[in-house]
């Protein structure tokens, strides 16, 4: 990835000044990010997504003041007759990880690769009718929203107050206090740094698409790696049986022994000593493919005359030993991990790529081929 070019996606910053000046710290407005955006589905492919139990959405009504609650939230999947009409005001479809379900959607998602993958969720799309919006709120991540239909008026405002209104179906500020207001057309897109709060209102029927990043909370990383951890531990750590041929004859029986608690002690740091087993789970749950996502092996064995590129459901990382990809953690070396790095970066690897891998690794290749997690190029 060039970091050092000038893009008219960043205001004509290059990434690695955007990424110095605006990521994480402040909110950017981008006037023709994307000149000439136009709706990469249209809405009745969005709806079709929509109508999808795999896939994620939401829809968000607003009643008015006099209803009992001013918003309503229902999770999908929608039949088509069950979503308000288009004429109706003050509702919005939401629908989640669509990059990874349509290849248009995943080219724009190629736009973003400054950021690294590990940090990228999803692409949502959101369709709003007249006056539509999710109400005023912050995210607890990063997120460019590209408008790509329509207008939208965005306020935002830095306050510290983060306090939602309590018995909502939603995250609703209790005291919004905007201190900047925009209204984005197609091709605008606006940047927005973490728990910076927002609202974006239709105006006249919009679309949306909300490019967004995680970053994972520290407990719950804690819990999830020591559960992976916990899967893998007996491949990695000889075992050891406590023994304790020095007990004394207990006066106090109920008092756990200290060096019981110290035997439990040292199983954990034994655990936790090999650097390898963190990484490697690290990399395995980041790689995790979006639950929305089904790989379909080829129907007939297709030439690679081409080479081949990752499936638009993959997710694929590396780090300095493993290669991960959907899950799945792999070692190479030498030639073979320079070439399968190609791929992890580039999202393909020419046929002559392809040709230079050594047997085995062309054979695992070859395997997520037949898996569809690679895809010949075309
Ligand atoms: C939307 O697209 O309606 C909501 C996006 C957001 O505010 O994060
Ligand atoms: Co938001």
């Amino acid at each position: 990835m060039q970091v050092d070019q000038p893009l008219p996606l960043l205001g004509g910053l290059s990434p690695a000044q955007f990424m110095k000046r605006y990521w994480h710290k402040k909110p950017l407005l981008i006037r023709q990010a994307i000149p000439g955006m136009q709706p990469l589905l249209e809405r009745g492919e969005l709806l079709d997504l929509a109508a999808r139990d795999d896939v994620q959405s939401r829809l968000v009504i607003q009643q008015g003041i006099s209803a009992k609650s001013p918003w309503r939230m229902r999770q999908g999947p929608f039949a088509r007759r069950s979503l308000p009409p288009f004429k109706k005001p003050g509702w919005t479809l939401l629908v989640q990880s669509v990059d990874f379900l349509d290849a248009r959607v995943q080219a724009l998602r190629e736009q973003f690769r400054f950021v690294p993958d590990a940090r990228l969720d999803d692409i949502m799309i959101s369709y709003a009718s007249d006056g539509g919006g999710v109400g005023p709120h912050f995210d607890s991540y990063d997120v460019f929203l590209l408008q790509v239909q329509g207008r939208r008026r965005w306020r935002i405002g830095r306050q510290k107050d983060l306090t939602l209104q309590a018995g909502m179906p939603l995250k609703i500020l209790a005291d919004f206090q905007p201190e900047q207001e925009f209204v984005l057309e197609a091709g605008d897109m606006l940047y927005l740094p973490p728990r910076y709060a927002h609202d974006g209102v239709a105006q006249g029927e919009c679309m949306t698409y909300s490019i967004g990043f995680r970053a994972p909370d520290q407990v719950e990383l804690a819990q999830s790696l020591l559960q992976g951890m916990a899967e893998q531990l007996a491949d990695v750590m000889a075992s050891k049986r406590y023994r304790d041929p020095g007990q004394t004859a207990a006066a106090h029986p109920a008092h756990i022994p200290a060096e019981l608690q110290a035997f439990a002690q040292e199983a954990l740091h034994q655990a936790l000593r090999d650097p390898h087993l963190l990484a490697r789970t690290l990399g395995e749950q980041l790689s995790e493919p979006s639950a929305a996502v089904w790989f379909q092996p080829p129907d007939t064995v297709t030439g690679l005359q081409r080479g081949v590129c990752l499936d638009r459901g993959t997710r694929m990382l590396y780090d300095d030993r493993h290669v991960f990809m959907n899950g799945e953690s792999f070692q190479a070396s030498g030639r073979d991990a320079r070439l399968v790095r190609k791929l992890a970066d580039c999202h393909f690897l020419t046929s002559s790529e392809f040709a230079r891998l050594s047997p085995e690794a062309a054979d695992l290749l070859g395997q997520w081929l037949d898996c569809g997690w690679l895809q010949p190029l075309e």
